[in-house]
């Protein structure tokens, strides 16, 4: 049995990695901001710790008896006034360096694939600063780098809903998408994998076109695909900028991933149409 502190365990990921620790017979430490976070959860964390990780003095014997440290930290929806500089780099190195104080057995983190690509946001920038701070830490580390997570691929489907998707320039690139389950699994592995470097996606290689069209057939619906040209997305989104960097920031980070190829080794696991079709039901 492992002891596992997991940090950004109420967030997508967090939860399944929690839930996938658990369900193995771990025992698990779950950092949130929130007292109440894991009620009704079957596979609820064996002790939730409340600290906010942009504030050390929150965070006294958060390591303590613990050997493993998951990481799924970072910024997404959050509508807090913190920067991806805040959390994903700065929040992530506040635990980083009490791991390393503990002398923890190894540090697990989730970050992107083909980080390159959008290195220049902050989104991309702040983690990836960190993650050099974790190479270079001498502990046992791993990084997986996922494609986009299902929970984001819902967006399609909530457009779909609404009887029409946006997609930013010809939708033609593809990319692999993973459930939150599956890769939740490969994280937990990860604990006892050699590679310092694992990339990871989802069972189907898709176009944003055909991710689209899913969304609309799992809610029975004619597709309706609207492409936005390029220099249609780059000035809406930089129309943003002055007013809110958070938002510009994450949007940018999607516009410039769809239009390249994302695509990792896939997993056997769930299929998109899948979660379309259960998430549909309930929309
Ligand atoms: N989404 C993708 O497609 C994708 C693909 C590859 C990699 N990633 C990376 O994976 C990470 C996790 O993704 P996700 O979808 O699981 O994100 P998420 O649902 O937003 O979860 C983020 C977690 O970080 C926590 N957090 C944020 N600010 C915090 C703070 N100041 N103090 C303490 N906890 C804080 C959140 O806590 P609260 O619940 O309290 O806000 C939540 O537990 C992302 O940051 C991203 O870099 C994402």
């Amino acid at each position: 049995m492992k002891r596992v502190l997991v940090i950004g365990a109420t967030g997508y990921l967090g939860r399944h990695v929690v839930s996938e620790l658990k369900r193995q017979g771990h025992w698990v430490r779950a950092l949130s901001r929130h007292t109440d976070s894991f009620s009704n959860n079957p596979f609820a964390p064996d002790e939730v710790f409340t600290g906010e990780i942009t504030q050390p003095e929150t965070l006294h014997g958060l390591m303590d008896d613990v050997d493993y440290v998951f990481s799924s930290l970072g910024i997404t929806r959050q509508r807090d006034k913190l920067g991806f500089w805040d959390v994903d780099y700065q929040g992530n190195k506040t635990v980083l360096e009490m791991a390393m104080a503990a002398r923890i057995k190894k540090f697990v983190m989730i970050s992107v694939v083909r980080p390159e690509l959008a290195q220049h946001l902050d989104i991309v920038g702040a983690r990836e600063a960190f993650v050099d701070k974790l190479r270079a830490s001498g502990l046992e580390y791993t990084i997986v780098r996922a494609t986009g997570f299902f929970s984001d691929m819902m967006e399609f489907l909530t457009m779909a809903k609404s009887g029409r998707v946006f997609l930013f320039g010809s939708g033609q690139h593809r990319m692999n998408p993973i459930d939150g389950g599956d890769l939740a699994r490969v994280c937990v592995d990860a604990f006892d994998r050699q590679e310092n470097e694992i990339e990871v996606g989802g069972p189907d290689v898709l176009s944003y076109n055909e991710i689209a069209e899913l969304a609309f057939s799992a809610l029975n619906l004619k597709p309706n695909i609207i492409h936005l040209p390029n220099w249609v997305t780059s000035a809406a989104i930089a129309l943003l900028y002055p007013f809110n960097r958070k938002t510009y920031t994450i949007i940018k980070f999607f516009a410039t991933l769809t239009q390249h190829d994302i695509v990792a080794p896939p997993v056997q696991g769930k299929h998109l149409i899948e979660a379309y079709q259960t998430a549909g039901r309930t929309l």
